[in-house]
């Protein structure tokens, strides 16, 4: 029998180090945010009940969180609760304040932070499953560099007695090799006592909440503690530059899953691929090319060198985007294909099409976005420029160069050429535009 689980993510920090004005658990990684993907680790172990506690720009970064996580978790909704911590005082306070929507909870909680994306759910999977009946499991590392991190301390027997921080070590405990990775699970019922009876005896005059394992101690209890087998998964982000390492280890990741599924990536260094991505077997991913959340591309398609697939673009099988081609919200049927310096947005392809070198949809008209459509084995002579919104029937064709205005319907087996561009009229500014360019309002 599984016992009931709870997570709390600890995010209240200032994040000041990184010198940047947006929260450092938005920070993008990899088409997710730091705290979503750290949230979204958590979530594949199915929690009960998830906390987050926050302060610093608490209601964006709330926001930033809801919108990122609607409809992330296959059809289950992930309760969430934020809660705000008030002037951040240490780790155990921010806990303090995660429990409290969490009183009436009795189970597992595993407590994890807003700026470690890495952290696997097998990881915290290993933390849940060794706590068994004790009061807590820790996570513990020997890493080369211990500055900053609180040490292990254990008895004479080897057992596991207590946290030190670094600003609070002797001398000789600051030899200890073994650090707190900072990532715990708990017996509800054993963390609310020792957490009430917290007190901030430290150099910080903060709550810790490496206190609690002392005060376990304290009370019987034999704590088990397991060794991070990968120290890539505790790396917390504090700075844009550890932004950058933590980053290389998630797309090394999502890179190795995508080959690990049959995917030809011939040159990882040189290929961005983001979360939620789907890429089928056979497919070839040539170097210099960049997908963004949300695309997805069949079997045996063929894309890149330097693609840049933005979200909502789907290739069918055997669909090919090659140099210098961008696609935004674009859907290309099997086996089309748009192979030099093209963009395709908001359009639709038909099986077997073929885009011509340097075809534009031009989709915005400075105002809205507007729908092309291309049928099946349509042939799109290079250089078009097609203003959408247009649609090109199946098997029709566009001479080099065509500009197709607005509004035009090419049918089936057409052939249509020329440039059409000739005085019109006056331009209609957009309101925001024209506002823009006029004077101050009084
Ligand atoms: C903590 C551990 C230390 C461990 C290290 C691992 C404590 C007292 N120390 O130290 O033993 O080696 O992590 O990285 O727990 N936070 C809040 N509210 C607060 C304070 C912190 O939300 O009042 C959040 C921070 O935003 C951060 C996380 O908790 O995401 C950890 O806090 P931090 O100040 O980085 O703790 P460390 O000093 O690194
Ligand atoms: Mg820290």
């Amino acid at each position: 029998m599984t016992r009931p689980l709870a997570v709390i993510c600890l995010a209240a920090g200032m994040g000041k180090r990184t010198k940047v004005s947006m929260p450092k658990v938005l920070l993008p990684l990899c088409g997710r945010t730091l705290a979503s993907s750290a949230l979204l680790a958590a979530a594949e172990l199915k929690p009960a009940r998830t906390v987050v506690v926050l302060h610093n720009q608490m209601e964006r970064v709330q926001a930033s969180l809801e919108k990122e996580l609607t409809g992330k978790f296959e059809g289950r909704s992930l309760s969430i609760d934020y809660v705000d911590q008030g002037a951040p005082n240490g780790t155990g306070h921010a806990v303090q304040v995660g429990m409290e929507p969490l009183k009436d909870f009795v189970g597992d909680v595993i407590v994890i932070y807003g700026d470690c994306p890495l952290m696997t759910a097998e990881t915290l999977q290993d933390m849940v499953d060794l706590r068994v009946d004790s009061a807590c499991s820790a996570l513990t590392a020997y890493p080369d560099d211990t500055t900053g991190l609180g040490r292990i301390l254990r008895n004479d027997e080897g057992n596991f007695v207590g946290i030190r921080e670094h600003k609070d070590c002797s001398d000789e405990e600051l030899m200890i090799d073994e650090i707190n990775c900072g990532f715990y699970c708990f017996d509800s019922e054993k963390l609310r006592p020792a957490l009430a009876r917290l007190q901030p005896n430290n150099a910080q005059g903060e709550y810790y909440l490496t206190d609690v394992i002392a005060d376990f101690v304290s009370q019987g209890e034999v704590l088990p503690t397991a060794e991070a087998a990968d120290i890539a998964e505790i790396m917390g982000v504090n700075s844009l530059s550890d932004l950058s390492l933590v980053q290389s280890v998630m797309q090394e990741r999502i890179l190795f899953e995508h080959m690990s599924n049959g995917v030809l990536i011939t040159d990882p260094a040189a290929t961005w691929i983001d979360h939620d991505v789907e890429i089928g077997s056979d497919t070839k991913i040539l170097p210099c090319t960049v997908i963004g959340s949300g695309c997805k591309i069949g079997n045996g398609c063929e894309v890149g060198p330097f693609s840049h697939l933005r979200g909502g673009t789907v290739l069918d099988d055997g669909a090919a985007l090659g140099n210098f081609v961008e696609a935004k919200n674009a859907h290309l049927g099997a086996g089309a294909k748009a192979k030099h310096l093209t963009y395709l947005g908001d359009a639709v392809v038909g099986a077997n099409a073929n885009i011509g070198c340097g075809t534009i949809t031009a989709n915005y008209d400075g105002v809205n976005k507007h729908q092309t459509k291309i049928g099946a084995r349509a042939f799109i002579g290079s250089g078009t420029v097609l203003c959408a919104p247009v649609e090109v029937g199946d098997e029709a064709m566009t001479a080099a160069g065509a500009v197709v205005k607005p509004g035009s319907t090419i049918k089936a087996q057409e052939l249509w050429l020329g440039v059409p561009a000739r005085y019109l009229r006056q331009r209609e500014l957009p309101a925001a535009a024209s506002a823009s360019t006029g004077e101050k309002k009084q």
